[in-house]
């Protein structure tokens, strides 16, 4: 096995080498159209509702995995404040800081790998986001809370809204596709080399990238040992994942397909 390190570069690697055809798609035009129009939000119902139930106006924010910063630079829209995205990738943080200027805000973003933050990393934020597609790329998970709950000040909420953990038992481009091909309970991590590209197209031959798959109970379990207490946890049957997944959506036989997990920093 692999040490953390090196998964975690590769990781880095990947998502360098995916960053820029994302600014060939729609949707990066239109969130530079949006943010130009003021009122910019990405956040779907279930995040906005989310957010809207503990009420996080005022709320200096930080986001782990931020990606191109879609979803902090949307936070205003709500009234919270965008203070620091972190995330491995300087490609994507490029773009990150491309559509802050745009929006005219002061949100900062560090690229760090999140199991080597520098030291002096303030501890005091109020809110932290972990969105769509973060914890699987996470080998150790209750480091990865650890940390996290490091950067929150006492009674700080930490909101999560993930793709649930048993879409990871179904392949939506298997010959079968509704049939499990994988366990529920099955932890080697799945690897791809190529770009990552999430909107259901191929990516090019790239670095390789490291999956994992945690089960629900090891995500509480993780955000309870590092002093979070959980408030709610929602499981929803629509999906907040790439568009192939859709066809899991409106079944008899539901399965849960994205949940939310809203939890506070013990004081
Ligand atoms: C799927 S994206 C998040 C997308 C975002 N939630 C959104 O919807 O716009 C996952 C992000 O996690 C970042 N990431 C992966 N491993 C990381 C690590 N070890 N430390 C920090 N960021 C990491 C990747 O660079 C990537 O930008």
């Amino acid at each position: 096995m692999k040490k953390l390190t090196e998964i975690t570069a590769s990781n880095r690697d990947a998502w360098d080498a995916s960053a820029a055809a994302f600014e060939d798609r729609a949707e990066w035009h239109d969130m530079i159209r949006s943010l130009k129009e003021g009122g910019f939000s990405t956040f779907d119902q279930t995040m906005t509702q989310t957010l809207q139930d503990i009420g996080i106006a005022g709320r200096r924010a930080v986001q782990i995995g931020c990606n191109n910063g879609r979803e902090l630079l949307s936070l205003p829209s709500l009234g919270a404040i965008p203070v620091l995205g972190i995330d491995v990738s300087e490609a994507f943080l490029a773009q990150a800081r491309t559509l802050a200027d745009l929006a005219g805000s002061e949100c900062q973003f560090l690229c760090s790998d999140i199991y080597d933050l520098p030291d002096d990393m303030p501890g005091d934020f109020e809110l932290g986001l972990i969105t769509i597609g973060v914890l699987n790329w996470m080998p150790d998970l209750v480091r990865f809370f650890e940390i996290v709950a490091g950067l929150l000040s006492a009674n700080a909420s930490l909101v999560i809204y993930e793709s649930h953990p048993v879409m990871e038992m179904f392949d939506p481009d298997a010959k079968d596709p509704f049939n499990p091909f994988r366990s529920y309970f099955d932890k080697t991590p799945m690897t791809w080399s190529e770009t990552i590209t999430y909107d259901g197209t191929p990516g090019k031959p790239g670095p390789t990238s490291y999956w994992f798959t945690h089960g629900l109970g090891e995500i509480v379990t993780a955000c309870s040992k590092a002093g979070l207490v959980i408030e709610r946890l929602s499981e929803y049957a629509h999906s907040n994942r790439e568009v192939d997944y859709d066809i899991y959506e409106g079944r008899t036989a539901q399965i849960p397909m994205s949940f939310t997990l809203v939890a506070r920093k013990s004081p």
